[in-house]
């Protein structure tokens, strides 16, 4: 028990541990519902002390302080993924974002071109041979720790221990910080009426011994939820969330025809509450592997009959798919949208689904657009672009003529958009006007 003498000669308190960030230091910060608060609010409570330590993440949880307009010249945050508590950071220019493929992020780590100094992560308890499981994400995390100079640990009790290639060995980290804390959660919403049917026209895509990729957002829920009368489906993606529950638990999502990792729901993190938590842990039916492998599109695509499942903000009229701004303003980011769309169409039998409502703010915007609108990011292009799925229906665009693409995509707009949809069509030479019918 070697190492045991090592994880307590390691342990210590959030604020000596955090003396390990220097001024000028890179530091990392493991995301999503394994967001280490403790050990942010240590870093943040360490600012008189420190200059110009760039923060990076991707989408985090909990408070993120270092945003703040008091810290301007301490911290700077760069966003690889932007959720709700640095959005406001980055429209006000405070903070920076990095459009990059989820798949790719590790790259940046590992070759050198964004060198981490400080890894502030969290784990659970080690196991009997001093292993530390990243227990409900291990996304991009392992990889910064294998290529920081310093990997500062929350050891959370109430963090489960999962499976997969998801461990870090006691001797590997700087610091340890012991906790017993409810891990931060994500609540889903039950499904609106809007959600619930695209989500059927989703589930009509999907056929039996389908492998899925669910991306963020209301809409991937929505779609577990319509899968009760399909068989031997399997789940490679990402993330996943509280919706596989009830589909691995009533037989539905057993991964039987999976041809890699058959039998396992793989994933690189979970998006939950703590019903999921409790469900992964020690359950080998969950595996999870660092994102630059669930995202690889070579590895996604040797699944047969891959559907991926991602959401977008706006779409134009030829298939260009803004999933991370509106408008120049940075909503979210790349994520795994455009790994998975690729994987998924290289993978026989594949289906790369773009699903999101027709409308935005009341009915008041329609979200299939003549143009995005000025400085728009293009997430999915319209090369790569497949399906698209609204409430009102299903385009299928790879392939097709701008012609073709516009008439699809009109035919899914919400109905009080159509014409002026149609009008702009024409005038931009991407339909010819139909001769009226007499009446
Ligand atoms: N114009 C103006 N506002 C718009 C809009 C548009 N075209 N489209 C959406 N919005 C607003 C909505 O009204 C909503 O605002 P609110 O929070 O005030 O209600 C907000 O933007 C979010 O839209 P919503 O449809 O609720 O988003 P979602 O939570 O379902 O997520 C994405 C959809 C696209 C943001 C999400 O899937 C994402 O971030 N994707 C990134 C890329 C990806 O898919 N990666 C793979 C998974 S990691």
């Amino acid at each position: 028990m070697n190492w045991l003498r090592r994880f307590k000669e390691k342990l210590t308190t959030p604020e000596k541990a955090l003396e390990l960030v220097r001024s000028g230091d890179r530091v990392y910060i493991h995301p999503g519902c394994a967001t280490p608060q403790p050990l942010v609010e240590a870093l943040v409570a360490r600012a008189s002390t420190l200059r110009n330590v760039e923060i990076a993440h991707m989408l985090t949880f909990g408070r993120a302080d270092y945003v703040k307009p008091e810290y301007a010249g301490i911290f700077r945050h760069n966003s690889l993924f932007t959720g709700a508590n640095v959005r406001e950071a980055i429209a006000a220019g405070r903070a920076d974002y990095t459009p990059i493929f989820l798949g790719e992020i590790e790259e940046l780590f590992r070759s050198g071109a964004l060198p981490l100094d400080v890894v502030l992560m969290q784990s659970s308890l080690p196991d009997e041979h001093g292993y530390l499981s990243f227990g409900v994400g291990v996304d991009c995390t392992l990889t910064a720790a294998r290529h920081a100079r310093n990997v500062i640990v929350e050891v959370n009790h109430q963090m489960p221990r999962t499976f997969g290639d998801c461990f870090l060995h006691v001797s590997k980290v700087s610091a340890i910080v012991e906790t017993s804390r409810p891990l931060l959660e994500l609540e889903t919403e039950p499904p609106t009426e809007v959600q619930r049917r695209i989500g059927e026209y989703v589930a009509s895509l999907i056929t039996d011994g389908a492998t899925l990729q669910m991306g963020i957002g209301g809409i991937p829920d929505a779609v577990l939820a319509c899968l009760d009368d399909k068989r031997d489906l399997g789940v490679h993606s990402e993330m996943c969330s509280d919706g596989v529950i009830p589909l691995i638990e009533n037989g539905i999502l057993n991964g039987e025809r999976k041809t890699i990792h058959r039998g396992k729901v793989v994933i690189g993190f979970v998006l939950g509450t703590r019903r999921l938590f409790e469900y992964m842990h020690e359950n080998p039916v969950f595996e999870l592997h660092p994102t630059r492998y669930t995202n690889d599109p070579f590895i996604i695509a040797q699944n047969p009959n891959m559907v991926a499942i991602n959401s977008a903000l706006q779409v134009d009229l030829t298939g260009q798919v803004c999933s991370d701004s509106i408008g120049t303003k940075t909503y979210s980011g790349f994520g795994g949208q455009v790994d998975f769309i690729r994987g998924a169409a290289r993978s026989p039998g594949g289906k790369p689904i773009i699903a999101l409502p027709a409308t935005a703010k009341g009915g008041t915007i329609s979200r299939i657009a003549p143009v995005l609108d000025p400085g728009a990011g293009v997430v999915t292009s319209r090369a790569d672009v497949h399906y698209v799925i609204t409430e009102y229906g299903i385009a299928y665009l790879h392939g097709k003529t701008l012609r073709q693409r516009a008439e699809a995509l009109i035919s899914i707009a919400a109905p009080q958009f159509r014409d002026e949809l149609y009008e702009f069509a024409v005038r931009a030479h991407y339909l010819e006007r139909q001769p009226a019918l007499a009446s």
